[in-house]
């Protein structure tokens, strides 16, 4: 299976986000499953003043992007099993950013075309290309518009992974043939066109033959308004063709037992070393040396979907709870002063740093004992899955991929891998952090092992790149051979392709009047409706907004799926007390961008 993977940023050459993560770890793990992987992105300033050395000249050819007809150089590098491209043009791409700039319709259009002119000049022609969010998108339209003239690319199936569909490439239709090239009928005809908008991501969507969102959940709520910022209809539109595949972490970058950028180093068997950690921590951040007070962390970017609002609401209500609470992040200017403030009003127990800052966060991950991430939405997050890897509990509002990797403690039944509610509402983030804080207080061997659970879930990349690997399998017709070691034979029967809805099962739609999905059939005592998350103004039902340009179909009803689990409890909402945790210890033993005119490409001295 040849691969081509399109980002416009992966670790460890450029990052502004969970994207170059993801871009940097999935190419080598379907490498490492047996597909032949290249990655392509652009050839940004840092990644020349850092990797330049490093990188070979492959060639140069000129992109006809509308009018303009620009220079494009090819360089690449093996690294951990996988040909990595990067695509040269001074202009577009030696700037000090890697977004944000007026003319970045046309940086990333000129990119996308790039991707697909120099294909001729790659070590394979792919068979699948797989795309990710809007900076992307513009490749499997140019795909489909030159297969129209050219067999060979109709012969090339595409994947676009939505990663925040906040970011969608919005432009006024008229710069189409202006500045991507296009005939003016992708808009007339609607498939490029959103709220009077030229719709990148949307053309990407509707020309991809597999769409897939960064968790199983987040794939779902983005057929709802709250989510899908205006996208709702041409997601269900796609459902057939969308899935979700939650994310993995690097394993091996992130092992506490291993790791030395931390202060010592730990296991689940032996949690010496977290403890040094924990006093480390608290040196570090200005907190108390105090062992048994439990230290609550937040490392996230200090902005509204974050669910910073909760925090403010009730931050007193915390501070009264026998807690330290450790915050690192930057942002919004109203969420930095007023943590700067509450800060001030608990010395030695709060402790707030606005930075970005690696070091810091690793100290905490390690340090600290629970995490919290109250989103109100969260596509599918990485750092709650790192937070436990590193014995540091999480507690997460259930939405996206939190809802995916966090199931809820059940200290009655050593269950569970976190602690989590369902409302997006300060008084339940409350009553769950106050669970969690009187847990750790009062019944330590219970924690211990609550713990110990989130420390042992696996959020590998290869769980990941099996489910991609039969997406691409599905898209291709193709059967993908089953590895003794790496597939489970229950998993996938080596003679058939498995559909893209059997790999990640997307729980359909659910009308907002009904309670929210509950996983599983529950105990009637447990039937206790557990509200959807939806804030007053979303309760009402899911009425279409159904722009002209778009068909909205009827959504199904909700089959009785189940959500993809990560560990092997099943999912209950019934929440720990602290008689159950009891009961456990005795038995003792989670734009209108301007239609910039580009001049014509400088010409780059190759090497
Ligand atoms: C985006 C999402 C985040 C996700 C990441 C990688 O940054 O906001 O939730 O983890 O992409 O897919």
């Amino acid at each position: 299976m040849k691969i081509l993977y399109v980002t416009s940023e992966a670790v460890p050459f450029c990052k502004t986000g969970g994207l170059a993560d993801v871009a940097g770890s999935l190419p080598p793990a379907l490498a490492e499953q047996g597909a032949e992987v290249a990655v392509i992105l652009p050839l940004y300033e840092r990644v020349r003043d850092r990797f330049g050395s490093q990188l070979k000249f492959e060639c140069y050819d000129y992109v006809d992007l509308a009018w303009r007809h620009n220079y494009c150089g090819l360089f690449s590098m093996e690294k951990d099993g996988v040909t990595w491209y990067f695509l040269d043009n001074e202009q577009y791409f030696s700037r000090g950013t890697l977004y944000g700039q007026a003319d970045d319709g046309e940086r990333f259009a000129f990119f996308s075309r790039a991707v697909v002119r120099m294909m001729d000049h790659f070590k394979f022609w792919p068979e699948v290309v797989h795309c990710n969010d809007w900076q992307s998108a513009l490749v499997p339209i140019y795909l489909k518009d030159d297969g129209v003239r050219e067999e060979r690319y109709r012969s090339i199936k595409t994947v676009v992974t939505i990663h925040n569909i906040e970011y969608q490439g919005r432009y006024n239709p008229y710069v189409l043939g202006e500045l991507f090239g296009l005939d003016a009928g992708w808009a007339k005809d609607g498939t490029m066109l959103l709220d009077g908008d030229a719709n990148l991501l949307k053309g990407a969507i509707l020309c991809a033959d597999a769409v897939n969102a960064v968790s199983p959940t987040y794939a779902n709520e983005l057929k709802m308004p709250y989510f899908a910022h205006r996208m709702e209809g041409v997601m269900r539109r796609c459902s057939d063709k969308l899935s979700g595949v939650l994310n993995g972490i690097d394993m091996k970058l992130y092992d506490p037992r291993t790791d030395g950028r931390i202060l010592k180093n730990f296991s689940a068997d032996d949690m010496a070393g977290k403890e040094a950690c924990k006093a480390e921590l608290q040196r570090m951040v200005g907190l108390r040396e105090e062992a048994h007070t439990p230290i609550v962390a937040m490392v996230s970017r200090l902005v509204s979907h974050k669910g910073l609002d909760l925090i403010c609401e009730v931050l007193h209500d915390m501070m009264e709870l026998p807690m330290q609470l450790v915050v690192l992040g930057t942002g919004d200017q109203r969420y930095e002063e007023f943590f700067h403030w509450a800060a001030q009003q608990y010395p030695g127990r709060m402790s707030v740093r606005m930075d970005y800052n690696e070091d810091l966060s690793m100290a905490i991950y390690a340090g600290a004992d629970l995490f919290l991430m109250p989103s109100k939405s969260e596509p599918c997050g990485l750092s709650q899955m790192i937070a436990m890897r590193y014995g540091t509990v999480p507690i997460v509002r259930e939405t996206g991929g939190l809802k995916d990797t966090v199931q809820p403690c059940e200290s009655w039944r050593d269950a569970g891998n976190g602690f989590s509610f369902a409302n997006y509402s300060s008084g339940d983030m409350l009553h769950v952090i106050r669970e969690a804080v009187y847990l750790y207080k009062d019944y330590p061997d219970v924690f211990g092992r609550l713990r110990q659970r989130a420390m042992s879930c696996d959020f590998s990349w290869a769980r990941s790149a099996r489910e991609y690997l039969r997406i691409y399998a599905t898209i291709t017709g193709q059967t993908w051979p089953i590895h003794k070691d790496t597939f489970r034979a229950a998993e996938a029967p080596a003679e058939e392709a498995v559909s893209v809805e059997e790999t990640a099962p997307v729980v359909e739609a659910v009308p907002a009047e009904e309670p929210a999905p509950v996983m599983e059939p529950a105990p009637a005592k447990e039937a206790a409706p557990v509200a959807e998350p939806a804030p007053a103004e979303e309760a009402a039902p899911v009425v279409e907004p159904a722009p002209v340009e778009e068909a909205t179909p009827a959504v199904e009803p909700a089959p009785a799926e189940k959500a993809a689990s990560l560990v092997d409890e099943p999912k209950k909402t019934r929440k720990t007390t602290a008689k159950t945790a009891a009961k456990a210890e005795k038995k003792s033993s989670k734009k209108s961008t301007t239609a910039k005119k580009g001049t014509a490409g400088k010409k780059k001295s190759a090497e």
